[in-house]
């Protein structure tokens, strides 16, 4: 049962200089110190609205799933810290404690894994939809629309109002996301679609169906299966980043969950958000050589250049990227394990030091994030740059879901509907054609 935010005792007054106007806002409190002014009258009471455009001061929602202290370095997956779950638990484990907020027994673990496990085919007729697209068409295009068109195969899940049908849509998108995923690279190859085996755990299931061939047994590497796992669960959720704010924002409308779930990838595309994976990759070979990083430096700290160093800053992380720790620690396992000399982690980890030196990094408190290192682990793995940003949705499915049946079972839960600060003309008359 989720608790709410308490009521603290202090509140805070709002003066409106000039008026005898005053205004009491409630402070409220949650966990570790979280507090927030309770500005929902605020409207209504003054006929002032907030302004805050990227939201960098609003909160939008209380939630107890994630917890993140931007300048602490700290990730809390419904308490327990990021580094311990990455060290001890596995995605699957995770996946069950970010849905369900406790981390299961093992009775509880293996029949969330055999419910996955059963949902892992997709409908015949969705094949359809890859033909449809052109062989080079980018994988997260083809994920936007055959996640959106779940929707219409699946009439038996699409009631949000009905538990048992959230929970049955809940297991086939954290199931199907691999699948649709792996099609979509295989179309891109024109190799055949390979089906998921019920004898295979899902992030197994995903490197089979990625690499098998018909014609030949596939032997999965089980250094690539814990470290794909370990970038599963290190993205399954971060509070509300842009694409879960824009699931939440979406499920607030009572859309279904499917077409939810659509405008988290939508969302997560962008090279500011979870593109920044790819366009990690994109910027080590642009840079080329460790002789051209200070050159790329001077670029990204120079105003009038829109270029930037992405892996690079957060909109809360004002301190190391915890995931980040975690994620530069794989990579060097995994090279290592499969004996792979990649110049562009020499590359990347200069550049780390170089940026990290830099007082302009320092002065804004820029850090390596997430993304900085997950594309030079993918690309040892044999996964296509392109193909980077689908892993973070198929990890961040789990994520989106959590946080949107929170939203859906929270009583107070409203359609969301921002206000404006209107800059436009003033009321004027229609001006006939022939007086133009
Ligand atoms: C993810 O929100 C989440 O939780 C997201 C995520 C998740 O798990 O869901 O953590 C995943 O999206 C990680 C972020 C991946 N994106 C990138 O790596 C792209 C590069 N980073 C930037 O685009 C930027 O840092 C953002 C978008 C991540 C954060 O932007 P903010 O908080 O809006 O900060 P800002 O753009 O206002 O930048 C503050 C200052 C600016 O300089 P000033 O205008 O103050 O002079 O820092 C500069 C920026 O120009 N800056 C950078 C920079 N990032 C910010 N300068 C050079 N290179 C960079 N990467």
């Amino acid at each position: 049962m989720s608790t709410s935010a308490k009521q603290a005792q202090r509140t805070v007054t709002l003066t409106f200089n000039g008026t005898d106007k005053i205004l009491e806002l409630p402070i409220l409190e949650g966990t570790n110190g979280n507090q927030g002014i309770d500005i929902r009258q605020l409207f209504d009471k003054t006929g002032y609205i907030a302004f805050d455009p990227g939201f960098t001061s609003t909160g939008s929602c209380e939630s107890a799933i994630t917890y993140i202290d931007g300048d602490r370095g700290i990730l809390l997956y419904r308490g327990y810290p990021i580094e311990q779950l990455a060290l001890h638990s596995d995605f699957m484990e995770t996946s069950y404690l970010l849905l369900r907020g406790h981390l299961p027994s093992r009775d509880e673990k293996q029949a969330f894994e055999q419910r996955i496990v059963r949902h892992t085919m997709v409908h015949e007729q969705l094949r359809g939809f890859y033909q449809g697209f052109r062989r080079d068409a980018h994988p997260m295009a083809i994920m936007v629309g055959v996640v959106g068109a779940l929707s219409a195969f699946y009439h038996d899940s699409l009631d949000i109002n009905d538990p048992e049908q959230r929970d049955i849509a809940s297991y086939r998108l954290i199931a199907k996301m691999p699948t649709l995923a792996a099609m979509a690279y295989k179309y891109s190859i024109g190799q055949p679609f390979i089906y998921p085996k019920n004898n295979l755990g899902l992030v197994e299931n995903f490197l089979h169906m990625m690499f098998a061939v018909p014609c030949e047994e596939y032997i999965l590497n089980p250094v690539l299966v814990k470290a794909m796992d370990r970038i599963l669960l290190l993205h399954a959720d971060h509070e509300q980043n842009a694409s879960t704010s824009t699931v939440r924002l979406a499920g607030s409308s009572r859309a279904n969950p499917f077409a939810c779930i659509a405008s988290g990838i939508a969302a997560l595309w962008g090279p500011a958000h979870g593109g920044a994976n790819e366009a990690v990759l994109s910027m080590l070979v642009q840079i080329g050589h460790k002789s051209n990083i200070k050159e790329y430096v001077a670029k990204a700290k120079d105003k009038n250049d829109p270029f930037r160093l992405m892996g690079f800053g957060h909109r809360v992380y004002k301190n190391y990227d915890p995931r980040a720790n975690v994620m530069r620690d794989t990579c060097h396992e995994v090279l290592a394990s499969l004996g792979i000399d990649d110049p562009m982690l020499e590359l990347a980890v200069e550049l780390e030091r170089i940026a990290l030196e830099d007082p302009y990094f320092i002065e804004k408190k820029l850090y390596p994030n997430v993304d900085f290192y997950s594309g030079i682990i993918l690309r040892a793995m044999g996964i296509p740059t392109s193909m980077f940003t689908v892993i973070f949705a198929m990890a961040r499915t789990v994520g989106w879901i959590a946080q949107w049946m929170e939203m859906i079972q929270d009583p107070s839960q409203k359609i969301g509907r921002p206000r404006q600060l209107y800059i436009g003309p003033e009321a004027r008359d229609y001006v006939s054609k022939d007086l133009r």
